[in-house]
């Protein structure tokens, strides 16, 4: 049997050179990639040595000057294969592949579901000389019903088993860090849930715009590309039960358990929506969202989501589920935070009385990388009193952390390791969840937000008394 291959599909595309490749460089400084051979596989007409070319100049802008000298060495791993999605064109591939090999989909999404078939015809997909892979891109679908179509379709010439389904939130650190620091401390479990915890909080901030992706985020928006993914699946480990072994099946139904256990949503009391007009993000002026290269004049897509959820189980009931994600908003700002109950008594002076600041427990992705516990401590000095006093876990990294998601999830899909990807059940139930908000935001408007501020009031409406979003800023006080 030969050395393991990865094949990329779409080689000369943005994902590839922007995410994956310096993901795959980076593992290569490290000395992780062993024997794997990368081919690049792309309608170009290039010979390998142009690809190399290519690769180069797209991949040095991004580097410092002693990665710059690296890259050789990196290079000289990669071979390029020219040719369409054809059944024709991919029956070429078994003349480089003799042994085990995974086909990345670094395609546009309405491709995916053909490609994933020509491989398979062209009997790519078969293990008699080692096994076969295939990684999928987000998004999977625009709804539960193209969802399932195109799992349909996968699941004609491909096992499960043979899937990866990506959403590079789960190769974030910090977002693996809320199951270590929950799961590997005894202390933690028996406090989150609802005897001690009256509302969780999500929130994906970006101060980004659609960054010259008009063509695919309009008629997308925030729902879609990161609510319906990214932000179900942090809210899936934050909520999730403890699984009895580390088995990614196991965690997995653990995951789906919470999906099915969310209550019906009412789009009209639990959703809520935005898109930015113009304004200053972090000093800088900014268009606003319909004035953006690409988008038109009357574009109802939000760029601003927020949904409350309910979690119908016995760790979680009663207490609301809150998620957001919007772009062009006051700051970077990722965090999932769990709220607490006030002690029974008061015997402590604390001020304000009537809304003190409450406990907090909070997990932050970005910027900066840290868990905090926010609790109360006596105020030094004469007399009685509490203070609010944060302890930091601090979790620091020099790297750009999307690659960083990415070296982690590339390792996994070459291990077999499928922990941190989406099995289809999950990518079911969680478009099961939004579903009735896509369909009822097929009419009507976005509220307007200005560009830098923390999005639409009626996000607000969403809290309970005295309780209000944690704010969207860079670095909180600790
Ligand atoms: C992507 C979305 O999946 O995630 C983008 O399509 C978004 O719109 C991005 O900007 C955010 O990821 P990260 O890792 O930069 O926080």
């Amino acid at each position: 049997m030969g050395s393991p291959a990865l094949v990329v599909l779409g080689a000369s595309g943005d994902l590839t050179t922007r995410l994956l490749f310096p993901a795959l460089f980076s593992l290569e400084r490290r000395d992780r990639l062993d024997d794997l051979r990368v081919i690049g596989y792309a309608r170009q007409d290039w010979t390998t040595d142009e690809y190399h070319q290519f690769l180069r100049e797209r991949m040095r802008p991004h580097l410092r000057e002693r990665d710059a000298r690296e890259l050789d060495r990196f290079v000289g791993r990669v071979a390029f294969h020219g040719g369409d999605v054809s059944v024709a064109a991919l029956r070429d591939l078994h003349t480089v592949l003799d042994g085990p090999a995974v086909f990345y989909l670094a395609l546009p999404p309405g491709v995916f579901a053909d490609a994933a078939g020509q491989i398979a015809a062209a009997g790519l997909a078969d293990e008699t000389r080692g096994w076969r892979r295939l990684v999928i891109e987000k998004p999977f679908g625009t709804d539960l019903a193209s969802a399932i179509a195109l799992n349909q379709r996968l699941h004609a010439s491909w096992r499960e088993d043979q899937v990866f389904r990506i959403d590079h939130f789960l190769g974030k650190e910090t977002v693996q860090n809320i199951l270590v620091f929950r799961f590997a401390n005894r202390f933690v479990e028996p406090v989150l849930r609802a005897a001690h915890v009256d509302e969780i909080q999500i929130t994906v901030a970006e101060t980004l715009g659609v960054e010259g992706r008009s063509h695919y985020y309009d008629g997308i928006g925030a729902l879609r590309d990161m609510v319906q993914n990214h932000l179900m699946q942090m809210m899936t480990l934050a909520t999730m039960e403890p699984p009895a072994l580390w088995d990614p099946e196991l965690i997995r139904d653990h995951k789906v358990e919470v999906l099915k256990a969310v209550r019906a949503l009412d789009p009209f009391r639990d959703a809520v929506r935005g898109q930015y007009t113009a304004g200053l993000v972090e000093g800088a002026p900014v268009v606003g969202y319909r004035e953006e290269p690409g988008v038109g004049p009357d574009s109802a897509t939000e760029t601003f989501a927020a949904v409350r959820l309910h979690l119908d189980t016995w760790r979680w009931e009663g207490v609301p589920v809150l998620l957001r994600s919007g772009k062009r908003l006051a700051s970077k700002a990722h965090e999932v935070a769990f709220r607490f109950r006030e002690p029974p008594t008061r015997l402590f002076r604390h001020t304000p009385l009537e809304h003190p600041d409450p406990n907090w427990l909070v997990f932050r992705m970005s910027p900066g990388e840290h868990i905090d516990l926010v609790v109360r401590t006596k105020q030094p000095g004469l007399g009685l009193e509490a203070r609010d006093t944060t302890l930091r876990t601090t979790y620091a990294r020099a790297h750009d952390m999307e690659a960083a998601a990415y070296e982690g999830l590339l390792l996994d899909v070459l291990r077999g390791d499928h922990t941190p990807f989406l099995r289809f059940d999950e990518v079911e139930w969680s478009w099961r969840v939004i579903d009735p908000v896509l369909r009822a935001w097929e009419n009507g408007r976005p509220e307007d937000y200005v560009a830098g501020s923390d999005g639409p009031t009626a996000q607000h409406r969403f809290l309970g008394p005295g309780h209000a979003w944690r704010p969207i800023v860079a670095h909180p006080d600790p």
